[in-house]
């Protein structure tokens, strides 16, 4: 394998990845410079579903290896939402600042143990041959009393990690980088890709 399409127009997401398996020798080719058209419909019930509709579309229509993530938050007061509608929840084109202000109103009176949470990070590499790997990772922690730090990106500000003592958007990148949903299924995915090349070698 020496180029994966990344079934994302995230920059943030294309850069993180390119680095991460460039030590492999594969290029992460991003959507945006494929000839791919169309919106994808993730109409699935879970992230790994998600996940795999997209790299599917992808691998299918270019006829390439595809690789595509999908994410989002579980807040258990609130029977695990906003889950797979993280991006829509509220309103898609809503400021994360005003959907962190009613998520915090909404846990307004919740007590510290009932306000646990987590990140979820899906991820599934597809080949064009219909091959599919898949792989799920999370990063706990607990929905916090107020909105801070200005790292990261969307609900970080309230995603209160006990073990920092800091919001994640108050670590560094490369500390979020370490712990974070997406940084553990992305390095799962690795010892999954190189599986694949030893296979194919
Ligand atoms: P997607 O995986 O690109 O569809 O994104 C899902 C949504 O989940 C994002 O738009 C954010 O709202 C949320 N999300 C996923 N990962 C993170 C994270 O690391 N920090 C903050 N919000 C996140």
């Amino acid at each position: 394998m020496k180029q994966i399409v990344l079934a994302s127009t995230n920059q943030g997401k294309v850069r993180e990845v390119a680095m991460m398996v460039q030590d492999m020798g594969i290029e992460i080719i991003p959507l945006s410079e494929t000839a791919f058209q169309g919106e994808i419909e993730e109409n699935g019930t879970t992230f790994e579903e998600n996940a795999i509709i997209k790299a599917t579309q992808v691998a299918k229509t270019l006829g390439v290896p595809a690789l595509a993530d999908d994410s989002g938050l579980e807040i258990d007061y609130l029977n695990k939402e906003p889950g797979i509608y993280s991006a829509r929840y509220l309103g898609h084109d809503t400021p994360y600042a005003i959907k962190n202000k009613q998520i915090l109103e909404k846990l307004k009176d919740v007590p510290e143990e009932q306000r646990t949470a987590r990140f979820v990070c899906a991820m599934a590499l597809v080949l064009p041959d219909g091959t599919t790997k898949t792989t799920q990772a999370t990063m706990e922690g607990r929905i916090g009393y107020e909105i801070k730090g200005e790292n990261g990106f969307g609900y970080d500000p309230i995603f209160y990690l006990p073990e920092f003592g800091k919001s994640s958007a108050e670590i560094s990148p490369e500390q979020k980088n370490a712990i974070s949903h997406r940084g553990k299924a992305l390095r799962l995915m690795k010892d999954k890709i190189k599986e694949l090349c030893k296979d194919e070698a």
